[in-house]
């Protein structure tokens, strides 16, 4: 409403000015142009929240890595890729849950894996994308990922079980959430975990 207010003085001051002398008001009217132009246009690009402006996190196969080296919360693995580790620790070390920050990677195993998404990427799987994985020597194969339809070596999908964790969990399964359990013990888990291919 300022600004409003302050374009509309500008041009009136440029009209009264341009009665009086043609080209100062020429001057003027065109600058108050320029920046009520300006003002409006940062205006509706706040409005309109372009997704270049939100973070998010793209996988790559090359972006995952040993998951050895990710800290352990329990028994599974958590990296933040964008930064925001402290936060993703908090969420997993809280008695009550929460809502996991963009950019996260979570991995039980090193063939599966869940990346949080930039907000309302896809509300039904609370913006995680899930990935069924391998690796080859050195490096990470993505073999499906997605919102939803993606399975596990087992055949089972992932959001079909992981959508069943109770909301506080935000899809997080451990093992007792809500989930369908998984049949791999504590034992097998760690093996899987150290005999992950990517780590040196
Ligand atoms: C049969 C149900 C089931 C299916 C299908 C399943 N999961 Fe899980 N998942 C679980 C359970 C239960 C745990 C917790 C296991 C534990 O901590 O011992 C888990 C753990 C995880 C974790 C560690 C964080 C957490 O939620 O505890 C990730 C990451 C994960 N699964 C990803 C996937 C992905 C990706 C797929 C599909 C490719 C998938 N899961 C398929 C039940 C399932």
């Amino acid at each position: 409403m300022r600004r409003l207010r302050c374009a509309l003085v500008l041009t009136v001051l440029a009209m009264s000015l341009a009665a009086c002398d043609a080209d100062a008001g020429a001057e003027i009217d065109a600058g108050a142009e320029i920046d009520a132009g300006a003002e409006v246009d940062a205006g509706a690009e706040v409005d309109s929240s372009p997704p270049a402006a939100v973070e998010d996190l793209d996988m790559r196969a090359e972006d995952f890595s040993c998951i050895l080296d990710w800290p352990q919360v329990r028994r599974f693995r958590v990296t933040n890729l964008l930064g925001h580790l402290d936060e993703a620790l908090a969420v997993a070390e809280s008695p009550t849950g929460g809502t996991w920050p963009v950019g996260t990677v979570l991995q039980l195993v090193p063939f599966e894996a869940m990346v949080k998404r930039r907000s309302g990427w896809n509300p039904p799987s609370g913006d995680w994308e899930f990935f069924s994985l391998d690796t080859d020597g050195d490096k990470t194969l993505i073999l499906d990922r997605g919102k939803e339809g993606v399975v596990n070596q087992f055949g089972g999908e992932c959001l079909a079980c992981h959508g069943k964790a109770e909301p506080a969990w935000d899809f997080v399964c451990e093992e007792d959430h809500g989930c369908d359990p998984l049949g791999l013990t504590p034992a097998l888990i760690r093996l899987s975990q150290e005999q992950d291919g990517r780590c040196p």
